[in-house]
């Protein structure tokens, strides 16, 4: 199509879109330290409060699983997936176990979803939880991490909500895993703009 726009070229910060087009997921075993530290955090989670917000409801929230708590994040996802399958073998449970050691930093989101506030659509409370995770990933890519959002069966048993002291109007979104990519990144291709966006005749159906 020939549309090819690079905005920014001449400036000296970073160019967003780059990042926006270059960002892809790292699977969690190609993750490793060092991590993002203390500060880092910090701004990505600024990145993600940046997220646009209607009503200014806030209908989400971050949760960190440092290192030295791992083997109890472990014993959850153990117990979550007998929850599931009671007769569970003991391969399947340390795989379940495996996936609280990946990563040197673990991020939690939670979706607070308010079914009473003014804003007509609760839709645009989840379409601002995906905003916020977004910007996150987009700020991990920009620093120079790898990170991928994982949600799994576990976060929606009951063990794993009551583990976490959930209220019943939060929804364990998902997990995010972020460290130092280990390999060259697997890309999944985009669709191209022109599969996603068409153009409105102007003639409303009736
Ligand atoms: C909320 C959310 C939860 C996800 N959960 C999983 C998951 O449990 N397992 C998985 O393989 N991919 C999961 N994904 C997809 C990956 O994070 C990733 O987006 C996908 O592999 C596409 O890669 P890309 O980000 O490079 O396009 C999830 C994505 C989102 C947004």
């Amino acid at each position: 199509m020939g549309l090819a726009f690079k905005p920014y070229k001449d400036s000296p910060d970073y160019n967003v879109i780059d990042v926006i087009l270059d960002r892809h997921s790292v699977s969690p075993k190609r993750l490793d330290f060092p991590g993002p530290d203390e500060i880092q955090i910090h701004t990505m989670i600024s990145a993600a409060a940046a997220a646009p917000d209607h009503g200014k409801l806030r209908p989400w929230r971050f949760i960190q699983f440092p290192t030295e708590h791992r083997k109890a994040l472990a014993d959850i996802f153990e117990a979550a997936l007998l929850e599931r399958l009671p007769a569970a073998d003991q391969d399947s449970l340390n795989r379940a176990r495996e996936k609280a050691s990946r990563a040197p930093v673990l991020l939690g989101l939670i979706l607070n979803l308010n079914a009473d506030a003014t804003i007509p659509h609760i839709d645009d409370q989840i379409a601002s939880g995906g905003a916020a995770l977004q910007n996150l990933l987009l700020a991990t890519h920009a620093m120079g991490f790898g990170a991928r959002a994982l949600s799994g069966q576990a976060v929606r048993t009951n063990v794993f909500r009551k583990a976490l002291g959930l209220s019943d109007s939060e929804t364990f979104l998902c997990f995010i895993a972020i460290g130092t990519p280990t390999a060259a990144p697997k890309r999944n291709q985009r669709p191209a703009p022109e599969t996603i966006l068409s153009q409105w005749n102007g003639k409303p159906n009736t």
